[in-house]
């Protein structure tokens, strides 16, 4: 842990010497001879604490103390008060300093005081961390943004909540598709029952059943005990399927007979159970085509789908960009402890002609590393990520075979961007081969 500090502010150079001599063992110390400088050695160090004499010519410890709470950063301030000075101590205390000790000063006492104080200031830190940590974990549950696209998929949701009906949400990557669950669940009459999310594509296919449907003991290898499955887990409350377009076609039916007859039975067992749970599911798959392929049943599709939202990209809802970045910009700038005032139009402007194939996540992750990089208070093009700032050629844009071109190119360019470098998904993304893929990136030499 790195060594805490002092600033002793003191007129008599004696006294100064005294406490510094004594403390340095323990804690790294600065020294000012008056509230002047005492405020400059603040503005320039990183003091944890200020020991200051409350009675000095130039400027008095109370004004000291009336400076030093106007600054941004909060500072422990203990008072040292010679024998006439108890009232002027009181005072102090009831402008917010930490304490006070009187002379001679009795420096056991002393030592005792500060370590109190810097345990209270710890305990503070904590505590603000605890509350950002709790109100992290609480999910969000509003849109940003208002076109008219938005506000129809958040009056849907407030609809569908207060019914029991299943949905089905359909989007592409980074649309909202989690936040407007977490938006249907929180405004329901289950609320307060559980809500339990699985990701169908984070198991194998066997693991998957068991883990919505649960086992007996001794079902399979490994089943020392029973175990309750997710359905049953959400009995009362709801059940989130995420990317239910990976779901494998054996657990397609099981799911099936759940939507009609709402039982099941746990993998290896024969008791049929019963749950009264509503089903949310997501995909960023085209069901439609999965059907097609015969990879997802027709069946299931409509039952899950007896309210269907669709989340708009963030391409075809521009007009929201400008309250998602400034709205993100609030968010990272306090997270990060950075004290950003907005963005500049140029900036903008970029952001504006950015098609956003990674939409609403990819922003908020490109405003937060913005806010990370950038030094003034402003975020600036410097400061954004370059992918953005590629501009089409002109020349190229004159014919339309060249247009095509950069339109391919672009699109490319972009899908592996939001997968992340992933070529296998953004070639399923992209609907190409991943050998075609890998010869349009040597083509274009998108590889960096
Ligand atoms: N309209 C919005 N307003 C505010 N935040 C949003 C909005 N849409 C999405 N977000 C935020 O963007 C991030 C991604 O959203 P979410 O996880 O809901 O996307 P998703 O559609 O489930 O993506 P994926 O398909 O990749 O799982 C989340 O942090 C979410 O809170
Ligand atoms: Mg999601």
């Amino acid at each position: 842990m790195k060594q805490q500090s002092i600033l002793i502010v003191d007129d008599d150079k004696m006294t100064r010497q005294t406490l510094s001599l004594a403390l340095s063992d323990d804690y790294e110390i600065f020294t000012a001879g008056d509230g002047i400088s005492a405020l400059q050695v603040l503005k320039e160090q990183e003091i944890d604490l200020v020991l200051s004499d409350l009675d000095m010519p130039i400027m008095s410890g109370i004004e000291l103390l009336e400076k030093i709470n106007d600054l941004e950063e909060r500072y422990p301030v203990i008072f040292i008060t010679g024998q006439g000075t108890i009232e002027t101590a009181v005072k102090a205390m009831k402008m917010g300093a930490f304490d006070y000790v009187s002379k001679p000063v009795n420096l056991e006492r002393l030592e005792l005081l500060i370590a109190k104080t810097f345990e209270h200031k710890q305990l503070k830190e904590e505590n603000i961390l605890l509350k950002k940590k709790i109100q992290e974990s609480y999910p969000e549950l509003k849109f940003i943004g208002t076109s008219d696209a938005m506000k129809k998929c958040e009056e849907l949701a407030l609809q569908v909540a207060s019914s029991k009906a299943t949905v089905l949400i359909e989007g592409e990557s980074g649309t909202g598709k989690e936040l407007i669950t977490n938006i249907i669940h929180y405004n329901s009459p289950v609320a307060h029952g559980p809500f339990i999310k699985v990701n169908c594509s984070a198991f194998a296919e066997g693991v998957l059943e068991s883990e919505l449907f649960g086992h007996e003991k001794g079902a399979f290898t490994g089943a020392v005990t029973a175990k309750k499955g997710r359905f049953e887990l959400a009995d009362g409350g709801t059940l989130f399927l995420d990317e239910v377009g990976e779901m494998p076609a054996s657990i397609q039916v099981k799911l099936l007979r759940f939507l009609q007859e709402k039982t099941f039975e746990r993998v290896g067992g024969s008791k049929t159970h019963h749950v009264d749970v509503r089903i949310i599911s997501a995909t960023n798959k085209d069901l439609n085509q999965l059907m097609k392929e015969g990879k997802f049943r027709d069946d299931l599709y409509y039952r899950l789908r007896v309210v269907k939202i669709d989340m708009p990209p963030l391409r075809d809802r521009k007009g929201d960009l400008e309250e998602l970045v400034s709205s993100f910009i609030g968010k990272f700038s306090s997270m990060h402890g950075k004290p950003i005032q907005g963005i500049s139009s140029e900036a903008m402007d970029l952001i504006r002609t950015y098609n956003w194939p990674g939409n609403v996540r990819e922003l908020m992750n490109c405003i937060e590393s913005s806010v990370v990089m950038v030094r003034g208070d402003i975020l600036t093009v410097e400061n954004i990520p370059e992918y953005l700032a590629y501009k089409v050629p002109d020349v190229e844009l004159n014919s339309k075979e060249g247009l095509l071109n950069e339109l391919e190119r672009t699109a490319i360019q972009d899908t592996i961007i939001s997968t992340r470098g992933d070529k296998v998904k953004a070639a399923k993304i992209l609907g190409i081969g991943l050998r075609t893929l890998y010869r349009k990136i040597d083509k274009w030499n998108l590889e960096e």
